[in-house]
């Protein structure tokens, strides 16, 4: 297949996915303004949108998808959407969690959970225990995330080791950090999207991205779906990935 032949969304099941598809699910607030609508209804339609990209992952048969649901930075929202934002999770978790659990979802929970509500905390360890022997698409959930913050945490959980005398200090790698993130048996994405038109990572992956392909959509995240899935992932096929060496492999 020529870099240039047009591919079409109905084509691609003719073709690998990308193993890990990660997604910076931005622009409900602007689906909104642009509508006259208050920005709460804009995160409702977003977690339509979720419904809408969960699904088509699994049917696609990408084995990882990450969403970026909640920033460690968004806590500088006003209280009032903060507030709308839990409690889109609450009810996300209660609502779906059956039907993502029979559909062979399992969830995982990345960022910082000391911080949330006690209630929260018990719906996401209770999202990970009810789903962690599925296995067709791993639904890895980032909130109340940031990379930094992750980063620093690796780094404490590691110095603790070398300070106990459990780990030598030349043992420190790069490689090794990478074990003491969040989800370390994560594959890195090889995918990243963002919906919105704003072409930055916003403190998201900074480690994992360290390769990754990212695809920059226009549209606002309430507006995404299956057919903006399979246009992300042609979009991602036309790419060559060297990872530092010579020889392109295209993606798959
Ligand atoms: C993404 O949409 C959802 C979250 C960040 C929680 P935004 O709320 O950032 O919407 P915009 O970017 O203001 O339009
Ligand atoms: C990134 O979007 C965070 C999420 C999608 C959860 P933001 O809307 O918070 O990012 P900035 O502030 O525009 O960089
Ligand atoms: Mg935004």
């Amino acid at each position: 297949m020529s870099k240039s032949a047009p591919l079409r969304p109905a084509e691609i099941g003719d073709f690998a996915v990308p193993r890990h598809v990660a997604i910076i699910m931005d622009g409900n607030g602007r689906w909104a303004a642009a509508r006259g609508l208050p920005r709460g209804e804009g995160h409702r339609r977003g977690v339509e949108a979720l419904r809408r990209t969960v699904r088509a992952a699994g049917d696609l048969g990408i084995g990882f998808l990450t969403i970026f649901s909640f920033s460690a930075e968004n806590w500088s929202r006003p209280s009032a959407e903060i507030l709308e934002l839990m409690g889109l999770l609450r009810r996300f978790i209660r609502r779906d969690l059956a039907d993502l659990h029979r559909r062979g979802v399992r969830v995982r929970v990345i960022g910082e959970r000391e911080d949330l509500d006690p209630d929260i905390r018990r719906l996401l360890d209770e999202a990970e225990e009810l789903t962690k022997d599925n296995s067709r698409l791993v639904l890895v959930v980032a909130f109340n995330y940031g990379a930094r913050q992750e980063i620093a945490r690796a780094a404490r959980r590691m110095a603790a080791q070398v300070v106990a005398g459990d780990l030598a200090l030349n043992a420190v790698t790069a490689d090794k950090l990478a074990g003491y993130l969040d989800a370390p048996d994560v594959p890195d994405p090889d995918l990243i999207i963002r919906t919105s038109g704003e072409q930055r990572l916003s403190n998201f992956l900074l480690w994992q991205a360290a390769y990754s392909e990212l695809v920059f959509v226009p549209a606002y995240w309430p507006e995404f779906d299956r057919t903006a899935l399979e246009d992300a992932i042609i979009e991602y096929r036309r790419r060559e990935r060297r990872f530092g060496g010579l020889v392109a492999q295209t993606g798959s």
